[in-house]
């Protein structure tokens, strides 16, 4: 580089340089309102602010915060404009602060910034300003009408049709928002453009009880003068076929939509358009499309300018304005799905049947995009597998009765890029029929759809079968986590199953932001919860008929207490609680109403240890576990949750009462199920598993009960666990001291495993232990899920025991954690990062010749408890001296063989002599 030009790059490098600094010298950030940045359409009424404090120095914490409020960025400046001041408050509370201003209003917009004072009183100013918008909070405030398309579509072909209208605008546009719902799905477009990147909106809850709208800036669509706004509608879950036996119009048989765009000119005057009689429809150019078959769409039928303004609608019918219901709108609060990656296909091929196959390398869940040139009429089908069968061919057969087809007829008009609208499947290869031409890298993209969790978690090791595990548990849950929990993506199912949900849900929160998506999905559950107070097996509830309801069974209702207990121990997000108490409580009533004066809740039919290894071959899903024990644990487990939740809540009252309910149970428990040598049930897994992790066995009888889990592990090398005993079993075998057990069974590579369907090219968690058996064939065809994330339960416990990254009940959210390493299995490193609500907390740890490396790194305002088991502090250094109290170690002592720590944030290395763990007999 010659002299003048290296002069101009340190130059530009110079101007550059403050504002970089700026940015990365913000002390405060992170900011959130509820559970996101800058949320537009917020139906909280009080709203709760979160904050990181970003420094990595040690010890560095927050003594004292101050929050104001103001309805515009400059008037936070101006003490008098302010809307709300908290004033200083002296405390530690970083995460989900309350607003405590004057009533918000509909529509406002309010800005906010916090200032910290950090650990040594010291104020570090202002953070940038963040932002929300209040949606529409109250039915009045909706002047739009339902519109639904005139002509009665019960059954029949179900072309999705679109609706239009033009509006005149007299000036110039300030700002411009659309709050928009169906019945069905809608997608929504104005001017010619799509509004908003959210898809298969407006999302799935309980339809008659709760709707979501969504909110949308949409003030760069607009112009002065004649515009459009043009919506199409699909059956979606609200009508379309969904649930068992190809039920349809769950919710109802009319397709509408409600949506009301508010224009704010420059001069000040707004001005409404909202959904009216002055709508006009045609049937577009979807055919059908169905959330379990795919879609059929004939490019010859697109309206080319429908939605943009001027189009001659001669020709098409007004709509009609029906009666619907305003009240039961709600905000849209969970993360909305949307487009997440795209997947470049690994090979394409001719099977042996013949077929031209594509294969993405990766069993995901969302749609093929389709790049395709030819005459017009042409037409391509595709078809969607998660696997090949023993021959090469696709195989769809565990799809049951969904078609997973997408059917693209062409226009003819020069290349044509195709992506389906109100249906979605659960694949890895597309079999492609009637391609013009030939098949080229990019004439199939598989784009990933999914709720757009941040992502939170990351976990590596020294064992790639493991890593291997790990990505397939994320893959599990980006696929199943679709605006509702589900079991599966692909076959014709995709329900909420309140128990696979239930006991993935500590993993989720490993992995991904889940706050708020499953916080959505709990008001679902209560708002279906039965008149009995039991839970149906899905939510939203699509299996129950007012005569039959469909639910009440142990460890999947228990989603009602469990789900709202992990959040609030992940995320410290007690409103959650606050919000269930109700839901768990009316759960746990049912419980014990079903339980009877004698405690023991038996009798009644469940799902049980749902395909432990014993089911398999037998025909019978169930699990050898007694449904009796499973269901008399899982209430006295809720009961727990519950009386723990009613503490917290400061109704101490109902914790005393259900603190002597407890008792009663585990009494009865211990009497019916626990025999005097520590045998709980008949000797499965399971029971010792839900016995000891539940605590439920009696003091004297834990260590032999435990002995007998090790043994029966140990005697046959392998686990017998489902959905319920799995999730659990490596943590009660280590929280019990058999480490070596958990990870013999972690590291097994034969069927019945984690690792087996690793060895047979899993890319996601299978339903079964042995969805494809040994031999190459299929387990039965009726229920053979390659992606079910229930046995990725097992991702929490490799975050806590191999990760060292554990919750403190007692400081949920992370306000303080607990890091206990413990190695074993063979493994010599790892590395886990969780994006906690204080920031990244990170370990990372080497094992070389006999001396372990452990670098931890704990966010700002957070602190942990280290425990080293086997070391000696007086042996140990932390960043290469001996340890000494002071610079952010608060304390450090021995407790028999283990070496403990108070740290404060910061980042930390120890370095010890490190003496692998022996398990006891
Ligand atoms: C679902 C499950 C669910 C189970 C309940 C299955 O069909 O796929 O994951 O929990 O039924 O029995």
């Amino acid at each position: 580089m010659n002299y003048a030009r290296c002069i101009l790059a340190i130059l530009i490098a110079l101007t550059a340089a403050p504002s970089i600094a700026a940015k990365s010298d913000q002390p405060i950030g992170g900011l959130k309102t509820e559970y996101q940045h800058d949320p537009l359409g917020l139906d909280a009424a009080e709203p709760r602010f979160s904050w990181q404090m970003k420094s990595r120095a040690r010890g560095a914490g927050q003594s004292a915060y101050q929050i104001r409020v103001a309805t515009d960025e400059d008037a936070l400046r101006g003490a008098q404009s302010l809307i709300w001041d908290s004033g200083k408050i002296d405390s530690r509370q970083s995460i989900f602060v309350s607003y405590g201003g004057p009533r918000l209003q509909s529509r406002a917009r309010y800005f906010w910034q916090v200032r910290v004072w950090d650990e040594r009183g010291l104020d570090l100013g202002w953070s940038r300003a963040a932002n929300w918008e209040m949606g529409l909070l109250s039915p009045a405030d909706w002047s739009a009408d339902w519109i639904s398309p005139a002509v009665h579509e019960g059954g029949g072909t179900r072309a999705s049709p679109l609706l239009r209208r033009d509006f005149d605008l007299g000036g110039r546009v300030a700002r411009a928002r659309v709050y928009a719902t169906s019945h069905g799905l809608y997608e929504l477009f104005i001017n010619g453009h799509r509004v908003g990147d959210e898809l298969m909106t407006p999302g799935w809850t309980s339809y008659n009880h709760r709707l979501q709208y969504q909110t949308y800036d949409v003030t760069n669509l607009l112009k002065a003068g004649r515009n459009a706004i043009g919506a199409v509608l699909g059956d979606g879950w609200y009508r379309g076929v969904i649930g068992f036996a190809g039920a349809h119009d769950r919710y109802g048989n009319r397709l509408a939509l409600l949506c009301q765009l508010e224009v704010t000119y420059q001069d000040g005057h707004r001005e409404i358009i909202g959904s009216d009689a002055q709508w006009q429809t045609l049937p577009g150019p979807i055919l059908s499309s169905q959330v379990y078959d795919g879609e059929s769409y004939d490019a010859r039928l697109e309206r080319a300018g429908w939605n943009a303004g001027g189009y001659d609608d001669a020709g098409w019918s007004p709509v009609e304005v029906i009666a619907a219901s305003k009240e039961i709108l709600v905000a849209s609060q969970g993360p909305a799905v949307r487009r997440i990656n795209e997947l470049v296909p690994v090979r394409i091929f001719k099977s042996p049947s013949g077929e031209a196959v594509v294969d993405l390398g990766q069993n995901m869940v969302g749609w093929a995009r389709l790049k395709v040139k030819g005459p017009a009429g042409t037409v391509v089908t595709l078809r969607h597998a998660e696997v090949l069968d023993q021959n090469g061919n696709v195989y769809t057969d565990n799809l049951r009765s969904a078609k997973s087809t997408v059917r693209y007829t062409l226009s003819g008009k020069g290349t044509e890029i195709f992506e389906p609208h109100f249906t979605y499947q659960g694949f890895r290869f597309v079999a492609v029929s009637g391609y013009p031409g030939k098949l080229a890298r990019d004439s199939i993209t598989g784009i990933t759809l999914h709720s757009d969790m941040a992502v939170t978690g990351t976990f590596t090791t020294s064992k790639p079968l493991i890593d291997r595990l790990q990505h397939n548990i994320q893959w599990g849950q980006k696929g199943n986590f679709f605006d509702v929990p589900t079991d599966c993506p692909q076959r014709d199912e995709r329900l909420g199953w309140t128990g696979d949900a239930q006991v993935f849900a500590p993993t989720a929160a490993f992995n991904m932001d889940v706050d708020g998506f499953f916080s959505k999905w709990l008001k679902d559950l209560a708002a279906d919860q039965l008149e009995n107070g039991s839970i149906p097996f899905v939510v939203p509830d699509v299996l129950s008929s007012s005569d039959r309801p469909a639910g009440g069974a142990a460890g999947w209702g228990d989603a009602a207490t469990v789900i709202p207990w992990e959040l609030y121990l992940a995320y410290g997000d007690k409103r959650v609680l606050e919000d269930q108490y109700i839901s768990m409580r009316r759960w746990v009533e049912y419980e014990q109403s079903r339980a009877g004066a004698d405690e023991i809740w038996d009798g009644d039919t469940h799902f049980g240890d749902w395909l432990d290894f014993f089911s398999v071959g037998t025909g019978s899903s169930f699990g050898s576990t007694s449904t009796d024990l499973i269901a008399t644990a899982y209430f006295a487990h809720s009961t727990d949750i519950l009386r723990r939740s009613a503490l917290i809540l400061g109704k101490d009252k109902d914790a005393a009462r259900y603190g002597d309910s407890l008792a009663r149970i585990k009494a009865a428990f211990q009497r019916q199920f626990i025999a005097s040598d520590g045998t709980v049930g008949a000797g499965t897994q399971t029971a010792y598993v839900l016995a000891l992790d539940f605590d439920l066995v009696p003091d004297e009888l834990r260590v032999a009960a435990a002995q007998k889990l090790a043994a029966d592990v140990r005697r046959r090398g392998h686990l017998t666990t489902g959905f319920l005993g799995t999730p659990k079993l490596l943590s009660v075998l280590t929280r019990f001291g058999y480490g070596d057990e958990a990870y013999l069974l972690l590291n097994r590579e034969q069927f019945p495993s984690w690792l087996y369907p690793v060895r047979q090219g899993a890319t996601t968690i299978w339903e079964r232990w042995d969805g494809i058996k040994p031999d190459g064939t299929f387990q039965d065809k009726g229920m053979n899920s390659f992606n079910h994330y229930a046995y990725g339960a097992v991702g929490s416990w490799m975050y806590q025991t191999i990760g060292g990254i554990n919750i403190d009940p007692s400081a949920p959210g992370y306000a303080h954690f607990l890091i206990q390493v413990q190695p074993g299995g063979g493994f010599t490193h790892a590395h886990a990062e969780h994006d906690s609500p204080y920031g990244a907390i990170r370990t990372d740890w080497m094992l070389k010749d006999g001396r372990m490396d452990l670098n931890v790194v704990i966010p700002a305002n957070s602190g942990a408890m280290l425990r080293v088991p086997r070391a000696r502090v007086a042996a140990m250094t932390e960043s290469g001296r001996p340890i000494r109290v002071g610079n952010g170690i608060a304390g450090a002592r021995q407790e028999t063989e283990d070496a403990v720590f108070d740290l404060a944030a910061g980042q930390y290395s120890f370095r010890y002599a490190y003496s692998p763990a022996v398990s006891p007999p």
